[in-house]
């Protein structure tokens, strides 16, 4: 491969991780087993990690990740006492790899799944006390726009434009935002106590208005009694977690 082309797809993948269709064989994600990491990746999970969870407690919880890749989240949730663990990825390869790794999690209940998320939830009626879908909401707006839209309408083609959460707060994309809504309302619904989610903007607009950012997800479900807002990484500032607190499910 000509090497400029390579050294492109390494800088889009480290902005984006790898997309729905992408088989990646690269490594995504750094993988830590019980304290110790074991595979380096391009993506530092643990600094992550730890910024969203900084006032979450696992102990004793139960946890489901929605596109989880190779499980970096739901091992760190593990090692942190997560009693219930559950990881749900669309690729196969991902879910391979994170099963290779439960050996060192036996009489422990962690399970990893290959599946739409959708589907999963919709044959599973479990809640989760914390439920995360990270780098993700994206992909499943986009995902549900590609479903619903017209051939001939142009716009879907451009779904990366969504990334702007400006765009969705100050509903600018009316369609986006019914799409954005829809989505976060049903994986707020699996969730107990905590539902955390990232999102990519360059706009950088959720900061400068972040009481607006945090009135609009409040506007959302009446469930959500907080919303705190991460930028973690310094590899890509763009990329802000959001962790909204709930009231108990009705
Ligand atoms: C950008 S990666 C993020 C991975 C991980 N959450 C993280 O932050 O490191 C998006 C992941 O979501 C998975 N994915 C995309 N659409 C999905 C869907 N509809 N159901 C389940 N997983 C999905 C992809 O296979 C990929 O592993």
């Amino acid at each position: 491969m000509h090497s400029s082309v390579a050294k492109l797809r390494s800088v889009l993948r480290r902005l984006h991780g790898p997309t729905t269709t992408e088989s990646s064989s690269l490594a995504y994600q750094d993988l830590y087993i019980k304290g110790k990491r074991i595979q380096r990746g391009t993506l530092d999970t643990l600094s992550i990690y730890s910024s969203w969870c900084v006032d979450i407690d696992f102990a004793g919880k139960s946890y489901l990740d929605l596109g989880c890749n190779a499980g970096a989240y739901a091992f760190l949730a593990a090692d942190d006492g997560a009693t219930r663990v559950v990881g749900v990825d669309l690729v196969n390869e991902h879910i391979l790899e994170a099963k290779a790794y439960l050996k060192h999690y036996s009489g422990r209940s962690l399970e990893f799944v290959t599946a739409d998320l959708f589907a999963f939830l919709s044959e599973h009626d479990a809640r989760y006390d914390i439920v995360s879908a990270i780098a993700l909401v994206r992909h499943l707006i986009a995902q549900k726009m590609q479903a619903g839209a017209q051939p001939e309408d142009r716009r879907f083609n451009k779904w990366m434009t969504f990334d702007s959460f400006q765009k969705i707060v100050r509903r600018r994309d009316p369609v986006a935002a019914g799409h954005f809504d829809a989505v976060v309302n049903q994986l707020i619904a699996f969730s107990m106590e905590h539902f955390i989610f990232s999102m990519q903007d360059r706009a950088g607009g959720f900061l400068r208005n972040k009481p607006e950012t945090i009135d609009r997800l409040r506007a959302l479900n009446p469930r959500i009694q907080n919303c705190e807002i991460f930028a973690p990484s310094s590899r890509n500032p763009h990329h802000v977690f959001f962790v909204l607190s709930l009231s108990p499910n009705r």
